[in-house]
């Protein structure tokens, strides 16, 4: 027998049948709630260029520098996709949806691909559902992208976040600020990290979202961007802080809060939750004026999130919520023989038509292993039928739950099922 070949320890995992019913009951309710927000769903290619990833994404981000799948086709550089958000930015360019007018809503649901260290609530391949509202400015739509992450959250029963919330600024306080800021470090600078010192001159403001330790001491201490804010941005953020308490949506200002992506500015938010472990954030997102024109189409602002969905499941683990109904068939067709098997396989087909779901057995066992199968399936009636029945017409029907027995033809059995 040849070596069996895993894949878990890189990270990567399967979703297996008896947990995929609570992944759709998630995708269920995130489309259901997307609906109600009228967001339109959008799916793009597992692949994208490199060059769309690093123009987007930055260059000096860990995504990267460090967390690429990348690899080389023909003359084309390809990476698995490790965010969303500037694939859609190009989709939106690339098929001219602006011009379908107004604000474009668009939401996802997908796989994504990082080379972090795997540990729990960090995979290799993990999955987003987010939101792009691409076209407007507006506070508003800062807003609704928020309350449609926590809508989730709540509908789900996760109740336990905090919402971090601050302004990463427009290019004129970034630029202001990036010079206090460097004039901040630069005595240290020796002391920093090796990544933070190759991040000091092009990307200063990279350097308050390091992990390295010995950088933690300086991040701590840091002027924050808040102070340096211009007007503009300022009366923006005033707005999103007051439509958020319109809405009774509380949240912590966090004035070192930058996000792991170059592309955005100004509002930048974060939610966290003390259910989960070191891995603590279910979400985040912000505002990309700057990333339309940065892909090539017209300078256009954006606002957006991602939430991680295994992070998500892992919080209703901790909470004991349980999401999908427990497996379960209508009925199985207990058959013994072949002429009951063809006589089963076509009666399937009627109660299926018939909106029930129905199975038998496909391994010819005995009456006592089919029984016993049927329970395993957690059937709510089993149908038994030999060669006598067949030939009596009268056919044993079992309610599994109440373990009750009744004698019917099949125009009965399908009758009951009718009313
Ligand atoms: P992000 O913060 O990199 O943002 O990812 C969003 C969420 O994805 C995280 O909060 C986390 O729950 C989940 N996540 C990230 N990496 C992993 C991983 N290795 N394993 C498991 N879960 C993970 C973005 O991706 C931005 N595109 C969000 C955005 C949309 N900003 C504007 N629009």
């Amino acid at each position: 027998m040849a070596k069996a070949i895993y894949s878990t320890h890189l990270g990567f995992f399967d979703i297996l049948p008896d947990e995929s019913p609570k992944w759709r009951a998630l995708e269920n309710i995130i489309h259901e709630e997307a609906a109600k927000f009228n967001f339109e769903e959008i799916r793009t290619p597992i692949l994208e260029q490199t060059e769309l990833i690093k123009r987007g994404v930055g260059q000096l981000t860990d995504i990267v520098t460090k967390e690429i799948f990348a690899f080389t086709k023909g003359d084309s550089n390809y990476v698995l996709r490790p965010e969303l958000t500037a694939p859609v930015v190009r989709a939106y360019v690339q098929h001219h949806l602006g011009q379908r007018g107004g604000s474009q809503k668009l939401y996802y649901i997908g796989p994504m691909f990082r080379a972090e260290r795997p540990q729990k609530g960090r995979q290799r391949q993990f999955h987003q559902f987010g939101v792009e509202i691409i076209g407007s400015d507006n506070p508003i739509a800062d807003v609704e992208c928020i309350a449609f992450m926590i809508r989730i959250y709540q509908r789900i029963g996760i109740q336990n976040f905090d919402l971090k919330l601050n302004s990463v600024g427009d290019p004129e306080s970034r630029d202001r600020y990036k010079e206090v800021l460097k004039d901040y470090l630069k005595p240290n600078l020796s002391k920093l990290s090796e990544l933070s010192q190759n991040r000091f001159e092009k990307n200063p403001m990279r350097i308050l979202d390091s992990k390295e330790p010995e950088d933690q001491e300086f991040i701590k201490n840091a002027p924050v961007i808040g102070d340096h804010l211009n007007d503009e941005s300022t009366e923006h953020f005033t707005r999103v802080c007051e439509l958020l308490d319109k809405l009774n949506i509380s949240y912590t200002l966090d004035p070192l809060l930058v996000r792991g992506m170059d592309y955005y500015t100004r509002t930048a938010f974060e939610l966290t939750s003390s259910d989960l472990g070191s891995q603590d954030a279910l979400a985040g997102g912000g505002r990309y004026d700057l990333l339309v024109e940065e892909i090539g189409g017209q300078p256009t602002p954006a606002v957006g999130f991602a939430a991680g969905m295994e992070r998500l499941l892992i919080a209703c683990e901790e909470l004991e919520i349980k999401l999908g109904s427990e497996k379960s068939v209508d009925i199985y067709l207990v058959t013994l023989g072949e002429k009951a098997q063809t006589w089963g396989i076509e009666t399937l087909s009627k109660f299926r038509e018939m909106g029930i779901s129905a199975t038998m057995d496909y391994m010819g066992r005995s009456m006592k292993a089919q029984m016993k199968d049927a329970n395993r399936e957690n059937a709510r009636y089993a149908l038994i039928v030999g060669e006598n029945e067949l030939e009596t017409g009268l056919l044993t029907l079992r309610n599994m739950e109440e373990s009750e027995e009744l004698q019917l033809t099949i125009d009965q059995v399908l009758g009951k099922f009718r009313s």
